[in-house]
């Protein structure tokens, strides 16, 4: 019975690796190129990645610090999601030259605009360097000592190599500490702004259709690699010219079908598959629905005050966007966990893995793990929870966030440098500046009383010491408003066009300024001295536990978490059932744009110019054969935060289009994944093509590329 209790929890395990799940090593992928080919693949791994010789890799980049971007021309021509090239975008945006809601197309290479700090990075080369890294390090090491031990082997490692290649060399930890991986980047810092979309195409559904499926947002924006003349890096010079990629990305203007192999080829920034149960059901069913609860609560208020009112509709936007994305997220993991029963299939694995783990004197030192994990997570809790309050209740009320500039400049004395006096000044005279530009009182007064209330409801031992003075909210609230100066522009301005050592105390004795300190104070002294050791030693038992299960499943082709390198994950083409009755399409279209249009409904306005097209049906060659344009598709495919502008590629490499997020009812996969509900979104790339060629007269872009018919 025992027997058959582990070989059906085996049989689980590895069936819930397959079709989909894994975000793989693209050395490694010989180890996946069988199954990835009798899914419908016709390259090889060899195609994929090589060293040898040019392989799809040298066409994929890390866009600026948290996207990925593929290159797909001979001239450095490269594309990006527009979410990702957005900054570039605004930085570039005057009231002039409004490229957010116009769009911006270079017409020739002169009219690229430079993005000085933006960096594009290519990955060289991989190696494993478990040994090197783990040399002399034991089991009896404490975590401290072995962190060390690691350090020095990796200073001495990446010293030596630094002294082979030109290349930046770093060094990083796979499967939560068990293998080290050695990484060779060239850096690329001069990149320029090619041309995107108008944002009703770009952000086309806004916050309102993030994170959900069915999707018509035309999300990317185009960009150029230059080098110096030999190819290399260079900073921006009028002579550096069109970067020569190894290899360049073909685009198929085929289209894909439900059940088409399909890959992404990017970026991920971070999973946790590996996880106890304990922790996926904390992270599902504790923390998640805390935060989501709090900022749910702020995002009501926001809305109530940006219907009433155009200007604060955006002043509110990028607040509402960036709360708003991982209250969506959030939700979805605690649904999908639950509904999918992520904590159930994790504690039936983990039975096996007791079991097993008692099958042999060699295996006990694993025996005690679950229950290790179990005393630490509980241990943890109250903390994670504090933390979840103070950083969605308490730092969310803008006033003392703003106000927490300042702690620096209030603890200066008279024997301060003048010098670092001035650039504190500078700094924050630009901060006051963009912070009252998108600050609309009556909101964050009301976010204050919301929150505070909320906040009072944790033990007294929980929270700041300043909540525990309050005996009514609201009057506290009234009194922050009125006596803080960071309400005020005018005031602030005048304190740092004034100031001198000697008006600290002003400063000092500043509600709101009182209100961040105590926040602060209560996360270093009371929340981190004792999260950080407990975490420790969730680390070290999470090493331990992958290992275990890596000797349990010798057979089993394990994927390490994401860690933000360079990844392949392949699955297919594929719709879903997001409830019982409902399937979703795998793929949208022009009309649904059409459908969704409403000229009141900021996320809903549909450019005339596009209306223009539709009508006339004038899409080309770009049209499906079924004679409409898709816009949008969703795949199976194991994606998440970092991969968005990854190219999506069909069975023989060539781009499909360009992932930039996922249905709302997976977003639990990136603690544990389930074919059956967690779905990518791309952006379909002949739809990309329609709107460079036939709506932007941008063809020049297109023809640079090498278009399979
Ligand atoms: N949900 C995607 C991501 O996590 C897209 C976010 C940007 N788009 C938006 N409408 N806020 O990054
Ligand atoms: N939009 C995400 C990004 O910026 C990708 C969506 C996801 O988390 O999968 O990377």
């Amino acid at each position: 019975m025992k027997k058959l209790f582990l070989t059906l929890a085996i049989l689980l395990s590895s069936a819930m690796a397959f079709a989909g799940e894994g975000m793989w090593i693209p050395m490694l992928l010989q180890y996946n190129e069988k199954e990835m080919q009798e899914m419908g693949m016709r390259i090889t791994a060899d195609d994929i990645y090589s060293i040898n010789h040019s392989s799809l890799k040298d066409a994929i980049v890390l866009f600026g610090g948290g996207c990925t971007g593929e290159i797909v021309s001979d001239y450095g021509l490269l594309l990006t999601n527009h979410h990702c090239g957005y900054d570039w975008i605004q930085k570039h945006s005057s009231v002039e030259h409004d490229y957010l809601t116009d769009g911006f197309w270079a017409m020739d290479r002169s009219q690229e605009l430079p993005c000085p700090g933006l960096t594009v990075t290519i990955l060289r080369e991989m190696r494993d360097v478990t040994e090197k890294i783990l040399f002399k390090v034991t089991e009896d090491m404490t975590e401290e000592q072995r962190q060390a031990k690691i350090n020095e082997n990796m200073k001495h490692l990446i010293s030596d190599v630094e002294k082979e290649t030109q290349y930046k060399v770093s060094i990083k930890p796979f499967f939560l500490g068990n293998e080290y991986y050695l990484l060779l980047n060239e850096v690329f810092t001069d990149v320029r702004l090619v041309g995107c979309p108008p944002s009703n195409i770009g952000k086309f559904g806004g916050d309102t259709d993030n994170w959900v499926w069915p999707r018509h947002t035309g999300d990317f924006s185009v960009f150029r690699v230059y080098a110096d003349k030999d190819g290399h890096p260079a900073t921006y010079s009028a002579d550096n010219v069109p970067y020569k990629p190894a290899k360049h990305l073909d685009v198929s203007l085929k289209g894909a079908e439900e059940g088409d192999f399909a890959f992404v080829f990017g970026y991920p920034a971070r999973t946790s598959e590996y996880l106890p149960a304990v922790a996926v059901d904390q992270e599902a069913n504790v923390i998640d629905p805390i935060a989501v609860d709090l900022r749910g609560k702020i995002l009501d208020i926001y809305n109530t005050y940006q219907e009433k009112d155009k200007k604060v509709r955006i002043q509110y936007a990028s607040k509402h966007a960036g709360l708003g994305n991982g209250w969506k997220k959030w939700m979805g993991v605690t649904e999908g966990i639950n509904h999918f029963h992520g904590v159930e299939k994790k504690r039936f694995y983990e039975e096996s893995f007791k079991e097993w783990s008692q099958s042999s004197r060699m295996f006990h030192r694993y025996t005690n793990l679950l229950k290790r994990f179990d005393e630490k997570y509980k241990a943890l809790e109250p903390y994670r929870v504090a933390y979840t309050y103070l950083t969605n209740a308490g730092l969310n009320i803008e006033i003392m966030d703003f106000a927490g500039n300042f702690n620096k400049l209030s603890q200066v004395t008279a024997d301060t440098p003048q010098e670092e006096v001035d650039k504190m000044i500078a700094s924050l005279k630009n901060a006051t500046k963009a912070f009252f530009k998108d600050y609309y009182q009556p909101i964050d007064e009301e976010v204050a009383k919301t929150m505070l209330n909320e906040y009072l409801k944790q033990p007294a031992d929980f929270r700041p010491a300043f909540l525990n003075e309050i005996k009514d909210v609201d009057a506290y609230v009234e009194q922050l408003f009125s006596k803080s100066m960071f309400t005020s522009e005018e005031q602030v301005n005048d304190l740092l066009d004034h100031f001198k050592p000697n008006k600290v105390k002003k400063l000092q004795k500043d509600p709101a300024l009182q209100a961040y300190q105590s926040m602060i104070n209560f996360y270093k002294e009371e929340v981190n001295p004792k999260m950080g050791p407990i975490n420790k030693e969730i680390d070290s038992l999470q090493r331990l536990y992958m290992k275990g299960q890596m000797v349990m499943e010798p057979e089993k082709h394990f994927s390490p978490d994401a860690n933000f390198t360079l990844r392949v994950t392949y699955g297919k083409v594929e719709g879903f059932k997001p409830q019982d009755g409902k399937k979703y399409r795998h793929f949208t279209t022009l009309e649904g744009i059409m459908e969704k249009e409403n000229p009141d409904i900021y996320d809903y306005v549909v450019e005339p110019r596009l209306k223009e097209l539709y009508n006339k049906k004038d899409y080309g060659r770009y049209a499906d054969k079924d004679g409409t344009m898709h816009v949008a598709f969703t795949a199976s495919v194991h994606t998440t935060g970092g991969n968005s502008g990854s190219p999506i590629l069909n069975a023989d490499g060539q781009l499909l289009g360009l992932n930039f997020d996922r249905c709302w009812e997976g977003t639990m996969s990136d603690l544990v994944y389930d074919p059956d509900i967690c779905r990518n979104i791309s952006v379909d790339i002949r739809y990309v093509l329609f709107i460079m060629d036939k709506f932007a007269g941008a063809k020049h872009l297109v023809d640079e590329m090498t278009i399979v018919e």
